[in-house]
Parts: structure tokens; sequence; C-alpha cells
């Protein structure tokens, strides 16, 4: 987080203190640093240089066009969840041909969507959609080129909520299942079998997770080979974690180079899908303080941004690291940093011990470039924030703060 620094009592990002760009933007904002994102670009970028690989950055962690376009420039693809993501991916000026489509739920027109772009495959998620894919396909007069997303009923060590490889969840096809549906697939007139994927949750702080998915993966690959399939892609999803707090996730060469080690003979290509990593730390969502509250059991800062625009506390209970962007003297109090909406949720953090702030001042709430904005909602009839991006001495509006008039844009009142 070496972009979002103090320089003596302010937060800059890069070279612009956030103090300036906030109250220029308004709160609450979501600001990214370039530079950040530029460095785990280019971490990632280098390490998967060691394999023969496609790197398709995850849209959903972070899906403004402009930090999309960036990382397509650079010559990055996507993976994507939905015909909006593919949308967007195209508008933000992605090559098609490294698209990878995964999702348990794709529908006939998000396919066609899909087909008609010629993405570079679906990752199937049961058999049910393979058979869709190859109607819809043959409709269309194509050839659909697909992978069945596999899950090794790996334990991934994370949140429940974001653990996806395991037997339990919904992710995925059986890995006792796979060879048959392969092989089922393998009849189908308009399938093209080209790929095998695994995804096993979000936010790993341990390698041994992805090992031990990658040696029951790599047995059913080449077994899968052995059968005839030419398997050119193997996809192993996303999930390498990140700091908040004070986690210690394995560096990407680490990932990557044991990834090497276990795929050893495999000829074809590896498709990474890193989301988290690459924009988790490149963002933070400032907001403003509206009201310090003591309720003479507690202490409350109120700001104006709230779980719709951050919910991951909310959902997850996770940690975001939260300071000042002006460090004033005076005493440190425990406080619960909350915003305005009304549900005993909307939190951004508990029994924090931060320097005091003053109403109308901001506070930085860190590491929320993943799974921030693109997670938000109008809940409570709240505009969502305007995004930002910084670039040295810069900074650039990317996403305009929504209005009142943006809320009831769809609705119609009818009077029947
Ligand atoms: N590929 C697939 C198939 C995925 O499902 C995901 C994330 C990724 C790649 C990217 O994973 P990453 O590298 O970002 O860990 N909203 C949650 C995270 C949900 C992740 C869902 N899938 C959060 O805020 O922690």
């Amino acid at each position: 987080m070496n972009d979002f620094i103090f320089k003596e009592n302010e937060l800059y990002c890069e070279d612009v203190p956030v103090r300036k760009i906030a109250s220029e933007v308004g709160t609450p904002l979501y600001l990214y640093s370039l530079a950040t994102l530029k460095r785990h670009f280019n971490v990632f970028d280098e390490s998967s240089k060691a394999l023969n690989s496609i790197v398709c950055y995850s849209v959903k962690a972070n899906s403004n066009i402009s930090l999309l376009h960036f990382l397509f420039k650079m010559g990055w693809g996507a993976d994507i969840v939905s015909g909006g993501e593919l949308f967007r991916a195209i508008k933000a000026g992605v090559d098609t041909r490294k698209v990878v489509y995964s999702g348990v739920g794709k529908t006939e027109s998000e396919i066609e969507f899909a087909l008609e772009a010629d993405i570079l495959m679906f990752n199937a998620e049961s058999l049910s959609e393979v058979f869709l894919i190859d109607r819809t396909a043959g409709r269309l007069n194509k050839k659909a080129r697909i992978s069945f997303r596999v899950n090794p009923d790996v334990d991934p060590k994370t949140h429940p909520y974001i653990s996806t490889g395991l037997k339990k969840n919904k992710f995925g096809i059986n890995i006792k299942q796979a060879v048959q549906a392969y092989e089922t697939a393998a009849k189908l007139p308009n399938i093209d079998i080209v790929g095998l994927d695994c995804h096993i949750g979000s936010q790993l702080t341990e390698i041994s997770p992805f090992n031990d998915a990658l040696k029951i993966i790599k047995e059913l690959l080449f077994k899968i080979i052995a059968k005839g399939m030419d398997i050119k892609y193997l996809d192993l999803g996303g999930g390498l974690g990140i700091t908040y707090e004070n986690e210690m996730p394995p560096h990407p060469s680490t990932y990557i180079n044991s990834v090497k080690k276990i795929l050893e003979g495999y000829k074809g290509q590896v498709i990474f899908e890193p989301g988290r990593l690459i924009v988790g730390n490149s963002g933070i969502l400032v907001a403003k303080v509206v009201y310090n509250k003591n309720t003479g059991s507690k202490n409350f800062i109120i700001t104006d941004g709230g779980m719709n625009d951050l919910i991951r506390p909310a959902l997850y209970e996770a940690y975001h690291e939260i300071v000042p962007v002006l460090k004033r003297e005076g005493p440190r109090l425990k406080v619960d940093i909350v915003g305005p909406i009304c549900e005993s949720a909307d939190f951004f953090g508990k029994d924090r011990v931060l320097n005091p702030v003053e109403e109308g001042d901001f506070i930085a709430v860190f590491s929320a470039g993943a799974y921030g904005f693109s997670m938000s909602s109008n809940y409570n009839s709240r505009p969502r924030a305007a995004e930002a991006l910084v670039d040295k001495d810069k900074f650039y509006i990317i996403r305009k703060r929504e209005t009142y008039e943006d809320l009831i844009d769809k609705e119609i009142i009818v009077n029947p």
C-alpha cells in the first residue's frame, strides 16, 4: 500500500492529498492508485511468465471499465460470470479470444452473446449447461469451446461464504462424475472440448489448498488426455489472498512456481484468473465523518459511507484498516466506525483505536479496491459512490457519483 501514505499528518494517494480529491469530488468516494495497480499487474505478469499461460483478470473484483481498459491494454484477458461483465469487457477493449466464462447459471441469451463474441471458452458447471451451450451453438451454426469446472472437494481454509471447492458447494461438477461428463460432452455435435477448470475459493492465504487441489486435478487432466481429449487449457481460477490486517499470503511467484512443478509434463497453456490480488490494495474508500456520537457505552464515528458502498464487513465480518485522512493530535479513542444505514450490520470497523476525528474530517477504509464498488448497491436509496483514479499528481473521475434522478430512472408510476 505504499502509494497510500502519510506525508506529515496527511494521507496521500501517490502525489495528491486524499483530502483534496475528497473535497473536490465529494464522498463517499472510491479512490484508486494507478501506480499500485501497475505494480500488482507487473508482479503477477512477470511471475506468470514462468509458465506458458494466459492471465484472465476476474472482472467481478472491480469492473470499472477504466481499470479494465488498463489491464486489457497490457495484454490480459478476462474471467467473466455474466453477460453484463462480457459487455463491460468488450467496451473496455478486451480481446474476446482471451475471455473465459464461469458461473453456474448462464442463461441462453448470455450463452448466445458469448458465442457471438467468440470467447475463448465456457467453463461449464453442469452437463445441463453443456447441453444448452450445444443447442445454442447449433442454432447459431457455431462450435462452442468448453471446459468443465471440476470441484476437487478441497477445503480452501477461507471464509465459508467465499469457499467454492467443497462438495457441499454449488460450483463445478463432482470430480467423480468428471470423466463421464467429458465423454458425454465429447459426443455433442457443436461442442469442442478444449479445457479443464478449477477454482476452490477466494482470499486463500496458504499454498497447501492450491497444491492439494492441483494434484487432484492433475490426475484427472492426464486421465482425460489419455482418453484422446485435447486439453489445450488448464484454468486454475483465482483466489490468491492479500493482506488486509496481518495475513501473509504466498507471493504470486511462489504460487506459480509450485504450479509449474506440479504440472510437469503438461503441454498446454495454464490460465490464471486473479481478481482481488490485482485490485484489492489498489483502492480505498473515502468517507466523511458526519457525526461523532457517544451513547454512554460506546463511541461511534458516523460516516456518509455505508454498507451499501462496502458490504464486506457486514457480509463476511471482513477486516479493513481504517485511518483518519488527517492525523490530529489528541487522545486516541476506541470507536465503532459506522454508516447511516438502518441496519446494525452497517459498520466498517468495530472497537478500533483511532486518533481523534472532527465532524467534517475524512476517513479512509483501506484494501477496498476489490469487491468494494462492484458489490455496492442503492440500499436506503443511496446513490452509488463516485470512483476516481490517481496517476502521480493528477486524478481522474472514472465513475460519476449517481444522482437522485438515477435512483428512479427506470421506475414507472402506474395508476391501475
Ligand atoms: N475465478 C472464479 C471462477 C471466481 O469465482 C473468482 C471469485 C475468481 C476467479 C477471483 O478470485 P480472487 O482472485 O478475487 O480471489 N465477494 C467476496 C469474494 C468472492 C469471490 C468470488 N469468486 C469478497 O469480498 O471477499
